[in-house]
């Protein structure tokens, strides 16, 4: 099997998505990231901590349109205190993940941002689309990442799930984030309606072209309160195998295990840890609001504390010999290979 730089065409990576063995795509995409990013798996601690969004993407259980959410925003010493608490018990990262909620204005989210730079961990923001100033301001006060997945690159599809927005506005945010000096974190989802094998590749060489640091990858899972409900949604093993095939392209960048798989089977994200992923973002948002962030049905542990969560999780590397990063584990920083 060809990897990373000899891959570039998009008929060798529809047959590796379709035709190669799963099993051999996935041994390859494990080697590839044993070989690069080594065996250590980088926690982040995910704060979700406002569901308000303002934004009607048809996929999305956040949508604005679905009354059935009960919807909160954290306030800022609730989100400053969730993120000491993560730090306190091991995370090295946080992230800081919303609805696209203006409720929290530049000033505000510059606050909450300095106060967890004092915690002495990266930080990652996942708010999706705001103004190039914003952005400044944001990376100003601290923040090392954005997470903001361009969810398709075929624009028709695109248009169609997420009415009122823009394709090519999403895009020019993503080179405004990356032109700040952020490191960038970018995906899409497996399985969409109407997305075809085509676009899945084409959606891969984007994420090459446009040089993520991160690259998120989990299937559609249908929420019932939304208007794609009775959609089939994506299997885990197609995204398995997108993810694989975005580890032979970008051989040393971060690729998280994504909750959506462990949604679709209960150990589809130590089946991700060993199909090229090495990243693994454990909700450790707390309390009431746990519930109350969701994006698609059945996400795991979903009544849990932070710590039991962690705890769980870091059970489930030891058991497949692999170790929990001790640093930020950022794209680009050395690697002890065990
Ligand atoms: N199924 C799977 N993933 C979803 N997301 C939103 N809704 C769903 C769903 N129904 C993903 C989107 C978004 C990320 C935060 O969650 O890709 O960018």
């Amino acid at each position: 099997m060809e990897t990373n730089s000899h891959m570039q065409n998009k008929k060798q990576i529809i047959d590796l998505l379709t035709t190669t063995p799963a099993q051999e795509l996935f041994n390859e995409a494990d080697k590839v990231r044993q070989e690069n990013v080594g065996d250590e798996v980088h926690l982040r601690g995910l704060i979700e901590f406002s569901n308000i969004c303002r934004n009607d993407c048809l996929y999305c259980g956040l949508r604005r349109s679905n009354s059935s959410v009960k919807r909160y925003h954290m306030a800022d010493d609730e989100v400053i205190s969730t993120a000491r608490q993560a730090a306190d018990i091991g995370f090295k990262t946080i992230v800081l993940q919303s609805g696209e909620d203006l409720y929290y204005t530049s000033l505000r989210l510059c606050h909450i941002i300095e106060a967890i730079k004092k915690f002495d961990v990266a930080l990652t923001l996942s708010i999706g689309e705001r103004s190039e100033s914003d952005y400044k301001d944001f990376r100003n006060a601290g923040a090392d990442r954005f997470l903001m997945r361009i969810e398709t690159t075929d624009k028709e599809l695109y248009h169609r799930l997420n009415p009122g927005m823009n394709w090519q506005h999403r895009y020019e945010c993503l080179m405004i984030i990356k032109g700040l000096g952020y490191e960038l974190g970018s995906g899409i989802m497996v399985g969409l309606p109407g997305q075809t094998i085509e676009s899945i590749a084409d959606d891969l060489l984007f994420l090459q072209d446009i040089a993520v640091d991160m690259a998120g990858i989990g299937p559609f899972i249908p929420h019932p309160a939304t208007p794609l409900a009775k959609e089939a949604g994506g299997t885990l093993e197609m995204a398995l195998r997108t993810m694989a095939v975005m580890r032979l392209l970008l051989p040393d960048i971060n690729i998280p295990a994504t909750t959506a798989m462990e949604s679709l089977h209960p150990q589809g994200r130590i089946m991700a840890l060993q199909a090229g992923a090495n990243v693994i973002m454990p909700n450790v948002t707390d309390g009431e609001y746990r519930q109350l962030y969701e994006l698609y049905p059945g996400k795991p542990l979903a009544n849990d504390t932070p710590a039991h969560t962690q705890n769980i999780i870091a059970q489930k590397i030891h058991a497949i010999g692999r170790t929990i990063g001790h640093g930020q584990g950022g794209h680009h920083v050395e690697i002890t290979m065990q």
